[in-house]
């Protein structure tokens, strides 16, 4: 393929709430884009589904409408990247395409009792091998429970009838042709949140498959983060072939996005959750405060890189949830307007532990609470609250990480809806005591899986020329003096006691 003929190169985003296609050219610079939400499907307390059809033809539309927008033909992409929402995991028919239920998305809690029978019988290993700490979060525990819950899925597997996958290998079977062909791949960075892929031979291990209770059967091949998986159906939303080539778990991509390639850099990409991934080189780093251990990106044969974790389950949702549940603002952008009539939180603490708490407490157990408050306090400290919540859920993983690794941080690059918040990031900066750096092009996690997909078919030649795409747009340096940080983070700490052991 002629990539010095395409000039773009294209990559898809399948996230938790919506899809997204975007175009770039050479220097990573965006050429149009077009995005759509799906329904988040939630019939239980603490159950949360997407319907797999809705997102194949989300996608489809996102691609020929992000075309469109971007006056881009098919035919002048060099290749295309695909990046997703991990863990949420599906099952279907290959004969047909038709998924066995909805997927069961990484935020549902339904596999918190499961994950904590595998915590006891089998934690070290999981530990030890996947580098993961046994959570409902996971996609083995969501696959066993399809298999155990949904009626036909364990008959069809043992036929060879149901295949699993999370949001990436999906898409790529429907892209490549569904039940006419379709690849059943994945990559090492999706395969390294099922907690049945050992870190160190990048394969799905025995030990771990037999732990979890899932068909070996079922699993996609797993490839590279960066290499041809296949091509696009001239019959599909591209119109025509075009080489995929690129394939991260959305926090993965964002590291690469992000140009984070030397060990000990850091992202910090703010969502619905929170995702701080720090790059620790070609070194295996093993937690012993709370983190995961995850492949971090692996291009084509190069050797793999791996990085330390730490998820924040709930941090932009629970601006959504001050909008759309208590209706303090109307738009979530107002949190800032409304937070800044304050000068500090008079006093208020929110910890939104509405599914449990993640990294790095990781207790199913937690649930939110706002505590410190008085008749002096109005929606304002608690709209603070919520975005120092952000910050102060994100320094818990920082203290981690530095601990962990062992680590001298100066900055930290941030990514995603909430660093459009300059009172947000200002109070990142303030807590953290770390300066924090925002870049230019801030759709980091599409723009890494567009690198992937580039890298692998020779359209950018090194990371190095990444590095060069690279360019701060703003910068946030610490204002707080080690009293007032040090006060605000100990009733920070006490806030989060208060969550503990409330859900049983
Ligand atoms: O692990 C879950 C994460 O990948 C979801 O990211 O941005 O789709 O909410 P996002």
């Amino acid at each position: 393929m002629a990539s010095e003929t395409r000039q773009y190169v294209g990559a898809i985003d399948q996230g938790t709430t919506s899809t997204r296609f975007m175009v770039f050219d050479r220097d990573g610079c965006e050429v149009g884009r077009h995005q759509v939400e799906h329904e988040q499907l939630l019939p239980r307390s603490g159950w949360v589904e997407h319907d797999p059809a809705e997102i194949w033809r989300n996608t489809c539309t996102v691609v020929e409408q992000g075309l469109e927008d971007a006056g881009v033909a098919a035919t002048d992409l060099a290749a295309v990247g695909l990046t997703n929402q991990r863990e949420t995991t599906v099952v279907w028919d290959p004969r047909t395409g038709a998924a066995f239920g909805n997927a069961i998305v990484w935020q549902d809690t339904r596999t918190a009792a499961l994950a904590a029978a595998l915590d006891e019988e089998h934690g070290d290993l999981i530990r030890r091998k996947a580098g993961l700490q046994p959570a409902s979060y996971f996609a083995g525990g969501k696959l066993r429970w399809i298999l155990e819950n949904v009626e036909g899925v364990a008959d069809a597997a043992e036929q060879g009838n149901a295949l699993f996958g999370t949001i990436d290998t999906w898409l790529l079977w429907w892209l490549t042709g569904g039940p006419d062909g379709g690849v059943h791949l994945t990559d090492v960075t999706n395969a390294s949140r099922t907690m049945l892929m050992d870190l160190e031979t990048l394969q799905w291990d025995d030990e771990l498959i037999a732990a979890v209770g899932v068909p070996a059967s079922m699993l996609p091949e797993i490839r590279s983060s960066a290499e041809e998986y296949g091509t696009t159906r001239g019959d599909g939303p591209f119109g025509a072939e075009v080489v995929l080539a690129g394939d991260l778990g959305d926090q993965h991509a964002a590291l690469v996005g992000q140009a984070c390639f030397e060990p000990g850099m850091l992202k910090n990409t703010y969502g619905t959750g929170n995702f701080l991934v720090l790059n620790t080189g070609t070194e295996i780093v093993r937690s012993e405060r709370g983190l995961l251990t995850t492949v971090a990106y692996q291009f084509g044969n190069d050797e793999p890189v791996y990085a330390l974790e730490g998820s924040i389950a709930v941090t932009g949702s629970a601006i959504q949830w001050l909008r759309d549940q208590l209706q303090v603002f109307d738009e979530a952008a107002d949190s800032e307007r409304l937070a800044s009539t304050v000068d500090d939180n008079g006093g208020v603490y929110f910890v939104p532990a509405f599914s449990g708490l993640f990294a790095p407490y990781w207790r199913p157990d937690a649930r939110g609470v706002i505590v410190g408050l008085s008749r002096f306090n109005t929606l304002a400290h608690v709209a603070r609250a919520a975005l120092e919540a952000i910050c102060y859920q994100s320094k818990d993983v920082v203290d981690a990480m530095i601990a962990d690794a062992d680590l001298d941080l100066e900055v930290l690059r941030v990514d995603g809806g909430i660093t459009a918040n300059d009172l947000c990031m200002q109070i990142q900066a303030d807590i953290l005591d770390i300066e924090v750096s925002r870049p230019e092009v801030i759709e980091t996690t599409c723009l890494g899986a567009a690198y992937a997909a580039g890298l692998a078919v020779g359209f950018w030649s090194s990371t190095d020329e990444l590095v060069a795409n690279w360019t701060e747009n703003k910068r946030w340096r610490p204002t707080w003096d080690d009293t007032q940080r040090e006060e605000g983070y100990r009733e920070w700490k006490k806030a989060v006691e208060r969550t503990l052991g409330w859900a049983h």
